[in-house]
């Protein structure tokens, strides 16, 4: 989605400007540009459609500024083009703003410009920002920015230059994260605190209803309402490589093979082998509530951190035996949902600034729900927001179809499974046996890893294919929707998710010689009635490849192809079918030639409604 970067300093503002866009590149974005104060002391704005690339290319050689503005911009109002590129001026040329969120009542304040006599030039809400500070300014940048953003409704996260004022930059959030860094006399802002590590060792996180002023003489924060703020940095614990590719062709393969380290680094810490249960520090305040008062619980989210929270519907259900609903968060806002003193809302998200799951968050706050979180990022929005939660350590995840962050996200749901069955009827042997397992884990997808030769030739033979059927049941039916969502998200291709017994009741018109059908067909409690599924549709001469268990050769007899994962207990397994499907869907991208880390029209975190 939307990214910007800020910077105001002793260094050549425009190197530092297009690196930290780079860093944002994962977010997903469709055009990209600066504004900077030039050596005339006029404002300079560059913009382009497309990939930072036509930016730099745009960019003459040799330019020099202190202090810039830029944007990576993911299209709401206004197609992608030049035009509706960021940074967006006034009438004069002489204001410049990047935005990330949406201004709602754009129409109206645009209308408003209008009959001043405001000229403007792009189809964006963005650009009525710059207008209304020009409207609003009597000298005084701050002030009219604020002013501004007093009449405008919706979210923001901005950042403003003006050669009225050319030796600082005005940064204001609500609703749109915004991170600020200092280090001696050169200050950062980023949208994504990826823009800014190595240049500096900690970060302020701007709340909502913020302003910032940066300039030579320092941060100046207060409220929207002019009270003073405070700032209190924390240190940034990053490390730089872990956003770099490390000889991988894409983040999305060095994400999915990073998958036995970051099941461990989920589990680490957290396991008492001894009493066969897990200790969740981040949920420790409210044990006691968990323990006696919990009786229903409502799993929120979107995407991927969705089929998460189905499979942690599965695993709460079977452990603890506590009724789960597991609901889009994007739905759950605009419901009336029934909350009372006993449920507890779970808000799953890698990024922790999904909209739609702050939107769900804060209105089961509202209702008088507890609201935990199961987050990848440290200190954002969600996290901080959530009354308790834990963090599923995944590292930072620059692919924008998720991985590494689902498989964490699921043994994140499987410790709190074991944590609320051990304080009711999970015995000491059950939790103890899970552990095991789990620890056992890493190794296992390991080995599955090592299987990509055989997933890349399955990948070839259907890459032309136009449609996918993904089909599994129990904790499989999430993975088929999950194997089917990265088809669709990275190769294009149209693949549905169904839980195997459904098809019978529509998607079986579809298949045919041309249909591949994906087959999740563990070896569990249910996997005759999976093998029923099979053999229908190889009645009609569908096309099967199949996912099972090491060892089933009535498997492997079945279906077209099979790939095996290894054998582990039941609430495992979803953990290692995603798997093949992952580099299935990513082998399929790459040979058809698409964008794998930054696939079109997607962006990593959505932070618009
Ligand atoms: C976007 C991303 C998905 C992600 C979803 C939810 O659509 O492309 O990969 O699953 O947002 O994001 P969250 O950060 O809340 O998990």
């Amino acid at each position: 989605m939307c990214g910007i970067v800020a910077y105001l300093g002793k260094n050549n503002a425009i190197p530092l400007l297009i690196k930290g866009l780079k860093r944002l590149e994962y977010r997903g974005y469709d055009s990209t540009g600066i504004a900077f104060i030039d050596k005339y002391k006029k404002l300079a704005v560059i913009k382009k459609k497309g990939k930072i690339k036509n930016l730099e290319n745009a960019i003459p050689e040799g330019l020099f500024s202190n202090i810039g503005i830029a944007h990576t911009r993911w299209a709401t109002h206004g197609e992608p083009s030049d035009i509706n590129a960021h940074p967006h001026t006034d009438c004069k040329g002489e204001i410049a703003v990047v935005h990330n969120g949406i201004i709602e009542n754009f129409r109206a304040i645009r209308d408003f410009l209008v009959n001043k006599g405001h000229k403007i030039k792009t189809d964006t809400d963005t650009e009525v920002i710059a207008h209304l500070i020009e409207e609003n300014y009597r000298g005084d940048l701050l002030e009219a920015t604020r002013m501004a953003l007093n009449i405008v409704e919706g979210t923001y996260g901005i950042a403003v230059i003006s050669s009225k004022e050319p030796d600082k930059i005005i940064i204001a959030r609500n609703g749109s994260p915004l991170a600020i860094a200092q280090n001696n006399n050169n200050y950062f802002a980023a949208s994504d605190a990826s823009a800014i590590i190595g240049n500096s060792e900690s970060l302020y996180y701007m709340k909502d209803k913020e302003i910032c002023v940066m300039s030579k003489e320092g941060l100046n924060i207060t409220t929207l309402d002019n009270t003073p703020v405070t700032p209190e940095f924390q240190k940034i614990e990053f490390d730089l490589s872990r956003i770099e590719k490390n000889g991988f062709p894409h983040f999305m393969l060095k994400e999915i093979y990073e998958q036995p380290e970051v099941v461990m680094n989920t589990i680490r810490g957290r396991i008492d082998m001894e009493n066969g249960d897990v200790r969740l520090n981040g949920l420790k305040n409210y044990e006691e509530w968990f323990r006696r008062d919990v009786n229903r619980i409502i799993f929120t989210a979107c995407g991927t951190s969705w089929h998460a929270s189905l499979i942690a519907e599965y695993l709460i259900e079977k452990l603890a035996g506590i009724p789960v609903e597991v609901e889009y968060a994007s739905e759950f806002r605009y419901r009336n949902p029934i909350i009372d003193k006993n449920t507890a809302v779970f808000v799953v998200t890698q990024s922790g600034e999904t909209a739609d799951t702050l939107a769900a968050l804060r209105e089961a706050k509202k209702k008088g729900a507890n609201v935990f979180g199961i987050c990848n990022v440290v200190g954002s929005t969600i996290a901080r927001e959530t009354d308790a939660g834990i963090y599923v350590h995944a590292g930072p995840e620059i692919g924008v179809a998720s991985t590494k962050a689902f498989t964490a996200q699921i043994v994140g749901a499987l410790l709190i499974a074991v944590y609320l069955g051990r304080m009711r009827n999970l015995s000491y042997e059950e939790g103890k046996n899970i552990i095991e397992n789990l620890l056992k884990l890493p190794a296992k997808i390991e080995g599955l890893l090592k299987e990509h030769d055989k997933i890349k030739k399955i990948a070839e033979k259907f890459k032309d294919n136009k449609n996918f059927l993904y089909l599994g049941r129990g904790f499989n039916f999430p993975i088929a929707l999950e194997g089917a969502l990265k088809m669709k998200e990275i190769s294009y291709i149209h693949a549905e998710g169904y839980p195997a017994a459904e098809m019978k009741h529509g998607p079986i018109a579809l298949i045919d010689e041309n249909m591949p059908v994906v087959f999740i067909a563990t070896k569990d409690s249910i996997y005759k009635k999976v093998i029923n599924n099979i053999e229908e549709v190889k009645a009609r001469n569908g096309n099967v490849i199949a996912i099972g268990t090491k060892g089933d050769k009535k498997l492997a007899k079945l279906a077209n192809y099979v790939v095996y994962i290894p054998k582990t207990i039941d609430v495992l397994i979803p953990i290692l079918t995603v798997i093949p499907l992952q580099l299935m869907a990513y082998y399929a991208a790459v040979l058809n030639g698409c964008d794998v880390d930054q696939p079109r029209n997607l962006a990593k975190s959505v932070t618009v409604e």
